[in-house]
């Protein structure tokens, strides 16, 4: 136990600021003779050590303190993952054309730094594919996944399920690896793909799916796709799914900020305003049937939106 709360102690002085470490360390490393020490003194004199020792601990504890209030007050605000940008260690800037290069950085441990705001929205995402999957009466329905990631936010939620077929897309090597890995041992019948969204109407064939997600992908892209061919996609009463960070929230926190190995990783991501999707999916006949907001402070965080095409919504009506 002993060691366990010094392996803990070394931990915690790791993330601090340079001179913080060196204090800390420092005071570990006189205590051990300290301790030895002390069982040789005099009865009268082990009182006097103790005290002393107790000062130097107080004055040490002081210091790191106020280093790290001082640095605190220089840091920039908290990112969008929630971890602390801090000023001593390296920072990358990635421009939307090179979103594929980040996330190749930060794939391991993407899953862990999301937020449970994040997660809500993944939520939202997995209960439209399972009503509309349970809705279709189909035996078999064909889901595709661009840009999905490493599969454990949405997909992991089907992962034992028959009679899908899930066709995944991701021009991220590391997200597309992490993907298989979590895929073995599954019942799920896949089909796996690395390319760029944008490509989408090549590499599959029309008319083809029952669902089309877009989960969290649009706000990476320097430029959006055209949605034209994406619905071009979808069968007849098919449904598009489309979940994002909220316009509002990446104009107000315009970071997303990852730390890697003592280095931060700075993505600038796209505002995508949901109105603005509900027109242009609009002018190509497609109409949402639900649309849920997820509030963080309430505000608006993200948004989750369910698309279906023109002829699917005359047999609703
Ligand atoms: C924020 S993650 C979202 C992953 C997953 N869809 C989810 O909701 O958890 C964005 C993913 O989109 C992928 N991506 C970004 N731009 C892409 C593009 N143009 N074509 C294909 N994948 C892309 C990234 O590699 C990454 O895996």
């Amino acid at each position: 136990m002993w060691n366990k709360g010094r392996k803990d102690l070394l931990a915690s002085i790791k993330t601090l600021h340079p001179k913080s470490r060196v204090i800390g360390l420092s005071v570990i490393i006189i205590e051990v003779p300290f301790i030895t020490a002390i069982y040789r003194l005099p009865e009268s004199q082990v009182i006097w050590a103790i005290i002393g020792f107790a000062l130097i601990l107080i004055a040490a504890i002081a210091a790191v303190v106020m280093i790290e209030l001082r640095q605190m007050n220089d840091d920039p605000p908290v990112s969008k993952n929630e971890e602390p940008r801090l000023s001593h260690t390296e920072v990358k800037n990635y421009d939307l054309g090179k979103s594929i290069d980040f996330y190749q950085v930060i794939a391991e441990g993407y899953d862990e730094r999301n937020s449970s705001y994040l997660k809500m929205a993944h939520r939202s995402v997995i209960e439209i594919v399972e009503r509309k999957i349970n809705q279709s009466g189909k035996a078999h329905s064909n889901i595709l996944d661009l840009g999905g990631g490493t599969g454990r936010l949405i997909v992991e939620h089907f992962f034992n399920k028959e009679g899908i077929s899930w066709f995944y897309l991701d021009k991220c090597e590391a997200m597309a690896s992490l993907f298989k890995k979590n895929l073995k041992n599954t019942k799920l019948a896949t089909d796996v793909k690395m390319g760029d969204l944008v490509d989408a109407s090549e590499l599959y064939e029309e008319r083809f799916f029952d669902l089309v997600i877009v989960s969290f992908v649009l706000t990476s892209m320097e430029k959006l796709p055209s949605f034209n061919a994406i619905v071009d996609l979808l069968v007849e009463d098919g449904v598009l799914i489309v979940a994002d960070i909220d316009h509002s929230y990446t104009i107000s926190i315009p970071d997303y900020s990852v730390l890697v190995n003592d280095e931060t990783h700075v993505l600038h991501p796209k505002p995508i305003n949901p109105l603005s999707l509900c027109e242009d999916l609009g002018k190509l006949g497609m109409r949402v049937i639900s649309a849920r907001p997820v509030l963080k402070d309430e505000e608006d965080y993200a948004f989750c939106l369910e698309f279906i095409g023109p002829r699917a919504l005359d047999e609703k009506i």
